[in-house]
C-alpha cells in the first residue's frame, strides 16, 4: 500500500477484459402515485470503448441522470441490457460529509473498500498535492471553495477504483471561469488516470472541449438524436473550429438552432 496509484487505479491484469459501457436498447419508467407512469428513457443504445470518454448532452428531465444509475448498476433496466465494466457514480451536487476534513471525506471511498482509516488517509493525501488541494486536506467542505469541493468529490470517485467514471453534471454549480478551469483540470487527470467516461452535462461546450464522442438525448423519454465524434487533438481550445462546429451541430439536434 505504497502508493496511492495502486489503489486509485483499478487492476491492471484485468484491463485486457474490459467492455467499456455496452447500454442496447434500455428502457426504464417511474412509477409514482402523484405522478402515475413516467417513461424516463425509451430503447437507448450507447456504447463506449473501453477508455472512451462519451460526453451526454440533454435536455432536464430527459433521462441522463437514469441512464448513469443503470451504468452503475443502481437501477435495473425494465427491458433492454446494461453492460459495464464496473462503475462508480460522482452524483449531481458533491455530496461531502460537511462534519469530516476534505482528506476524510477523499478517503472514505477506500474506506468503503475496507481500509482501515490511517491507511485510507495516507493514500488519499499524495492525491491532494496532485489535484491542487496542498494544504487543505483538514479543512472542512465549508471552508472549500465550489471548485475545490468538486475536485475532493472528484477524487472520491476516483479513490473507488472503478475502471468506469460516470460523472453527473459535475460542473454545474461553478461559476463560468473556475468551471473552465475545471474542465481543464479534469482533462488533466484523465491523462494521468485513464478511465472509461460517461460524463452528463447540459452544457454543450463542456461536452465537445472534453469528451472523445458526444451523444446528444432527445427529450423525455430520452433516446439519442445525434452521435458525434470530436476528432481534435488535445489538448483542446474552445475556438478550434472543429470543436466550434460540433457545437453547432449538437446544437442543432438539441433544438437549440439559431
Ligand atoms: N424516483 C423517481 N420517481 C419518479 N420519477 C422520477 C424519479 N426519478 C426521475 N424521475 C423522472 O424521470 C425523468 C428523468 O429523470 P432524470 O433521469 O433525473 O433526468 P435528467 O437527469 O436528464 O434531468 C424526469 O421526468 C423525472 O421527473
Ligand atoms: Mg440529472
Amino acid at each position: 500500500m505504497e502508493t496511492t496509484l495502486e489503489l486509485a487505479t483499478p487492476d491492471a491484469r484485468a484491463r485486457e477484459q474490459r467492455i467499456g459501457v455496452e447500454v442496447d436498447e434500455a428502457a426504464l419508467s417511474y412509477h409514482s402515485r402523484r405522478a402515475g407512469e413516467v417513461a424516463a428513457l425509451a430503447g437507448i443504445t450507447l456504447h463506449a470503448a473501453p477508455g472512451e470518454l462519451i460526453g451526454v448532452v440533454g435536455p432536464s428531465g430527459c433521462g441522463k441522470s437514469t441512464l448513469l444509475e443503470l451504468i452503475c448498476g443502481l437501477r435495473a433496466p425494465d427491458t433492454g441490457g446494461v453492460r459495464a465494466d464496473p462503475a462508480v457514480l460522482m452524483p449531481q451536487g458533491d455530496l461531502l460529509l460537511p462534519w469530516l476534513s476534505a482528506l476524510d471525506n477523499a478517503a472514505l471511498a477506500l474506506r468503503a473498500r475496507g481500509i482501515g482509516a490511517e491507511a485510507a488517509r495516507a493514500a488519499a493525501r499524495p492525491l491532494f498535492d496532485r489535484f491542487g488541494l496542498n494544504g487543505f486536506e483538514r479543512a472542512r467542505p465549508a471552508e472549500l471553495s465550489g471548485g475545490m469541493r468538486q475536485r475532493v468529490a472528484f477524487l472520491r470517485t476516483l479513490l473507488a477504483g472503478k475502471p468506469v467514471l460516470a460523472l453527473d453534471e459535475p460542473f454545474a454549480s461553478l461559476d463560468a471561469l473556475t468551471r473552465a478551469q475545471m474542465q481543464a483540470w479534469l482533462a488533466d487527470a484523465l491523462l494521468a488516470e485513464p478511465r472509461t467516461v460517461v460524463l452528463v452535462t447540459h452544457d454543450v461546450e463542456e461536452a465537445v472541449v472534453l469528451a472523445d464522442r458526444v451523444v446528444v438525448l432527445s427529450p423525455r423519454p430520452g433516446r439519442v438524436v445525434a452521435d458525434l465524434p470530436v476528432e481534435a487533438a488535445r489538448p483542446r481550445r474552445r475556438t478550434d473550429p472543429t470543436l466550434l462546429e460540433i457545437r453547432e451541430r449538437a446544437a442543432l439536434a438539441l433544438g437549440l438552432a439559431a
